[in-house]
């Protein structure tokens, strides 16, 4: 009995001296110390032993399994180790990569989710994608602006009742510094924009824009608009009835239907109100088009006299267009989105549909 235990031991011990991996170390786990290994064996051969001799014989027992137990930790230690200095010396491995990376390697790890880019995002970037096709520069205007961009210089004195049309915040200013305000429409760059610029020219600027609202399932407070402005000598609604079709299939990704409407904005004469056919029931009338058939989609006009002047430009030498796209409504007519507070929410389930 005990010189069969004394072998089991040098067996054990020699074998897992010898491991070269985790996996060869757990077969010797089960070949001595598993339910039909070598100790086990050995146990049931206890019946024939003396019942003077059994307890030195189950303490020399426990005393192998112990030894042989304590030699594959400590060989699993070893292993590891040398695993991770091999990893270290490699000039290859970098540990600061993303748990992806090192799952591949070997070492446990946690796959990163992937992110998705918000609506807004993409069909911003499908607009800039299309106006630069069509020879238009791409300028970024500031958010918090003077009262002048955003009104006077727009045709809209300080007494003009226009200016109840949009509900401001407005920006606390020391006494004797110009007014300051949240930008209440794209539009602060038209006249920034003559002013910085050699005509002719075209541009769009997309950007945040905000109204003191009451927020609800179709109104927000900050939303997202397009401006277009094109000046050249000779503008006509022609032009920009065509630029509007082009973009405007290109967004639907079909030919749609417009029409338009006169609509008043002090900066634009004449002006329009720019209608596309329902998308969702195509014109036929349903609840999305308050059965009419027809989507307010974008307001615009040729650029008022006023205006040319306050940029510096002669109303007898140059023209132009100007539109005002709101990008809530598009988006939420192209992704049948139902609600206009799901936009800035923030909630990641709500971007993660549109990966
Ligand atoms: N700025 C106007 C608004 O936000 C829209 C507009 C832009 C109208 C350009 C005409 C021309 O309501």
């Amino acid at each position: 009995m005990f010189e069969r235990l004394d072998q089991i031991e040098g067996e054990a011990l020699v074998a897992i001296a010898a491991a070269t991996d985790e996996g060869v170390l757990r077969d010797l786990e089960v070949r001595f110390l598993g339910k039909k290994g070598a100790l086990t064996e050995v146990m049931k051969g206890m019946r024939d032993v003396a019942p003077a001799d059994k307890p030195k014989v189950g303490a020399r027992v426990n005393e192998v399994r112990a030894a042989v137990e304590g030699a594959i930790t400590t060989r699993r230690d070893a292993l590891e180790g040398e695993r991770i200095a091999r990893l270290s010396a490699d000039p290859d491995f970098d540990v600061s990569l993303p748990p992806f990376d090192v799952g591949r390697l070997g070492l446990e790890g946690r796959v990163g989710g992937v992110g998705a880019l918000h609506p807004l995002t993409r069909v911003t970037a499908h607009i800039e994608d299309v106006f630069r096709a069509m020879g238009f520069l791409l300028l970024d205007y500031p958010e918090v602006e003077s009262e002048f961009f955003n009104f006077d210089a727009l045709n809209i004195p300080a007494t003009h009742p226009a200016r109840d049309m949009q509900d401001t915040f407005w920006v606390e200013t020391p006494p004797g510094v110009d007014k300051q305000l949240l930008r209440t429409h794209t539009s602060t760059g038209q006249v920034r924009t003559m002013r910085a610029m050699k005509p002719p020219f075209r541009a769009i600027f997309p950007g945040r824009v905000f109204r003191y609202e009451e927020v609800d399932a179709s109104h927000e407070h900050t939303f997202h608009q397009v401006e277009g402005l094109m000046i050249d000598r000779k503008v006509s609604v022609a032009n920009l009835i065509y630029s509007m079709k082009t973009l405007l299939s290109e967004i639907f990704e079909r030919e749609v239907t417009i029409r338009l409407r006169p609509g008043y904005f002090p900066f634009v004469e004449p002006g329009f109100e720019l209608d596309i056919q329902c998308q969702v029931c195509g014109g036929k009338g349903c609840s999305v088009c308050k059965h009419s058939g027809w989507v307010e989609l974008l307001p615009c006009g040729l650029v008022h006299p006023n205006v040319l002047r306050h940029g510096g430009l002669d109303p007898n030498e140059w023209q132009g267009w100007a539109f005002g796209l709101g990008l809530s409504r598009l988006v939420m007519m192209k992704y049948q989105i139902e609600d206009i507070r799901h936009l800035l929410g923030g909630d990641l389930r709500f971007i993660q549909q549109f990966e």
